[in-house]
């Protein structure tokens, strides 16, 4: 926990541009600052930052928030990440002590983990220089430069048995940790304890956020007695299931390409550096665990398989794709030459041909099992109905049903069938998939459903949830100030007399009168701290700023998303460029404001007559109809009266 104080004074001192401005190039432009982008691929910038308002906003994507948001978005990190990254960044102490003892100790020992290996890391990496540099040169025989040692922190441990053992003491280290970690070994006979890695190339094992979890270790020649390569266990800080080799350093690319590179081993993660290619990962020679594929889904949904292209090479893939296929992935696969790997062919070739060579072979992973499975199946009628089922099966599993259509009618195509057969056969595979796993598709929707009672079905709350409730907060949020007019009918004269007053006020008055409760999540808290801004007529700050700085986390980001546009200046520089008139909502404030309190209304009354019409279902006696019917009618009542307000017909 870290305390609330802290996380205020910490927010008071975050500059947005200057966080942003770590990972984009901002540009100045007016009070603002521009920049391409950072979440879709484009050419002119429509990414702007506001250092007034503490946000970010991009007009191509919409996606928006503050430094929090941003780092959130991102770097993909937590609430509680995000400030500790923030804390970093302004030398703030975050005081993180209420924690419990147990977790303190835990954590404690974790971060011992850490230290220590940090410690081993740095170790190996002095061993790569020593003389005589044998790790050095074994690398750079196998092509690589030096950018890419020290992107990969690649190290050497010495042949010795008690080198980095003797360091640890040393240096003060505890034994006991370091033979957790497996980087020290104890002999069974004489209990005695010596390196784990000896006379071998050191690849380092990152986490997400870049800490060393683990190490790999190659022998450096052939060896009968030896694994090629030797990996640390697991321990409490790495948990292979959950490890992805070089995905702290891939996230960005894979973010930007949208796609992400699978290899088999460290050499052609690292290979495909060496050719300019970044959104690579590699999961050390099994397929992805379902873990991994959630770790990778957080940035892309589309992985393109790297494999041998010989049989093992191909089995493994199709292996490992099926699972993907189940959790979303679209997956696709290039094979390589026989006998090559992503590290030798590349070599072999270049960087430029090898990356041409990516493009043009990756093929959709479906078509490709397809194509395989055909061909080897020939013109035999039973055979080729075993490749079409096998198929099926791994197409029954998407959850997307325009992707399991689409690709069964091109299946259909390829092997020369009537889509209406495929199509049958592909719903038979599924509910023999649903059946088979039915914990794994709790949300599947039967086809007997409508649609509307599906999205009600599927969706959880979203930002297009509530927008009568939510166009109304943002209108207050942004306008609430403004002086607005009414006119209401003056009972003793007979003539409707004009009323000046604010747009809160109006707005306040009128909501409180209707004893109206918002059931948008963040909508009582904004009412609640609008008041108070309102109320107190505080002048400092916008009142959009006021809410940004307290209110909740959830809410703070639907509020900030639905408040961004307003601070689009596109219309003021046609105004001033161009001498065009553009009109804003500004220009009307007071029947803008009329309007968003009646659409909230009639939304309300809607509502109402809804759960009315529902009672009327399940009526038992005669009373209780004719209540519910008298409620409806002066519901009803309501309704026209709330249109004929805005001289608008009903229709219905
Ligand atoms: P490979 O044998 O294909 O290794 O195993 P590689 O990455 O191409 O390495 P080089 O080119 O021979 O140096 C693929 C991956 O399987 C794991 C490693 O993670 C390796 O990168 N592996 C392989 C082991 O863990 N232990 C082994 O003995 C062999
Ligand atoms: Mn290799």
């Amino acid at each position: 926990m870290i305390p609330r104080e802290v996380q205020e004074h910490l927010k008071a001192l975050v500059r947005i541009e200057e966080v942003v401005g770590e990972f984009v190039q901002l540009k100045r432009r007016g009070k603002d600052y521009v920049a391409l982008c950072p979440f879709h691929d484009e050419r002119t910038p429509s990414f702007s930052v506001s250092p007034r308002l503490g946000i970010y906003k991009c007009f191509g994507c919409g996606r928006a928030g503050d430094a929090i948001g941003f780092l959130k978005e991102h770097e993909r990190l937590s609430y509680e990440d995000a400030l500790r990254w923030l804390a970093r960044k302004y030398n703030v102490d975050l005081k993180e002590t209420e924690k419990d003892p147990g977790l303190q100790a835990e954590e404690s020992r974790r971060e011992s983990l850490y230290v220590l290996n940090e410690f081993a890391l740095k170790f190996f990496r002095e061993r790569l220089h020593m003389e005589p540099p044998v790790g050095y040169a074994y690398l750079k025989e196998r092509g690589l430069s030096d950018t890419v040692i020290e992107k990969f922190q690649l190290g050497y441990a010495p042949a010795g048995r008690y080198d980095l053992r003797d360091a640890l003491k040393q240096a003060g280290y505890s034994e006991e940790l370091a033979l957790q970690l497996g980087l020290l070994k104890r002999w069974e006979d004489t209990s005695e304890v010596y390196d784990a890695f000896r006379d071998r190339v050191i690849f380092p094992i990152h986490s997400l956020t870049g800490r060393v979890i683990g190490f790999g270790g190659r022998l450096l020649r052939k060896s009968d007695s030896a694994p090629k390569y030797l990996n640390s266990p697991e321990s409490e800080i790495y948990v292979k299931s959950r490890t992805l080799y070089g995905l702290h350093l891939a996230r960005r690319a894979i973010i930007q390409a949208d796609n992400c590179y699978l290899a088999e081993g460290y050499m052609d993660v690292i290979a495909l550096h060496e050719a300019g290619i970044e959104n690579v990962v590699a999961s050390s020679g099994t397929s992805l665990t379902e873990e991994q594929i959630k770790l990778l889904r957080r940035f892309t949904n589309k992985v393109t398989l790297l494999y041998d292209g010989d049989r093992a090479g191909i089995l493994a893939a199709l292996r490992g794709a099926d699972l993907m296929l189940e959790k979303g992935l679209q997956v696709r696969v290039v094979l390589l030459p026989e006998g090559e790997d992503p590290d030798s062919f590349s070599r072999k070739v270049g960087a430029a041909a090898f990356a041409a060579f990516l493009e043009a072979e990756a093929r959709d992973i479906v078509g490709f099992k397809a194509s395989l499975l055909l061909e080897q199946a020939g013109r035999d009628p039973l055979r080729r109905a075993e490749a079409l089922r096998s198929v099926l099966q791994s197409i029954a599993r998407i959850p997307d049903s325009f992707a399991r259509n689409e690709l069964a009618i091109h299946l259909a195509r390829m092997a020369e069938m009537e889509e209406r057969t495929v199509l049958y056969e592909l719903h038979k595979a599924r509910r023999a998939f649903l059946e088979q796993y039915p914990a794994d598709a709790p949300s599947e929707i039967p086809e007997t459903i409508s649609k509307s009672q599906a999205n009600i079905s599927s969706a959880g709350p979203s930002e297009s949830d509530f927008p009568e409730e939510r166009a109304l907060l943002r209108w207050l949020i942004l306008y609430g100030r403004e002086p607005m007019q009414y006119y209401a009918a003056h009972n003793a004269l007979g003539v409707d007399v004009c009323h000046r007053t604010t747009v809160w006020k109006f707005v306040r008055q009128n909501l409180s009168s209707d004893n109206y409760t918002f059931l948008c999540p963040e909508g009582e808290v904004t009412i609640g701290l609008l008041e108070s801004y309102y109320e107190q007529n505080l002048t400092e700050e916008s009142a959009f700023e006021y809410l940004k700085n307290r209110l909740p986390e959830e809410a703070k980001e639907t509020i900030i998303r639905l408040c961004a546009d307003a601070y689009d200046t596109v219309s003021e520089g046609w105004n001033k460029r161009f001498g065009v008139e553009v009109t804003h909502e500004k220009d009307f404030i007071s029947s803008n404001t009329l309007h968003l309190l009646n659409a909230l209304r009639e939304e309300r009354v809607r509502h109402y007559l809804k759960q009315c019409r529902d009672e009327l279902r399940t009526v038992t006696h005669d009373e209780q109809l004719t209540e519910i019917l008298n409620r409806i009618r002066a519901w009803e009542e309501t309704k026209k009266e709330l249109a004929q307000e805005l001289g608008r017909v009903v229709l219905e």
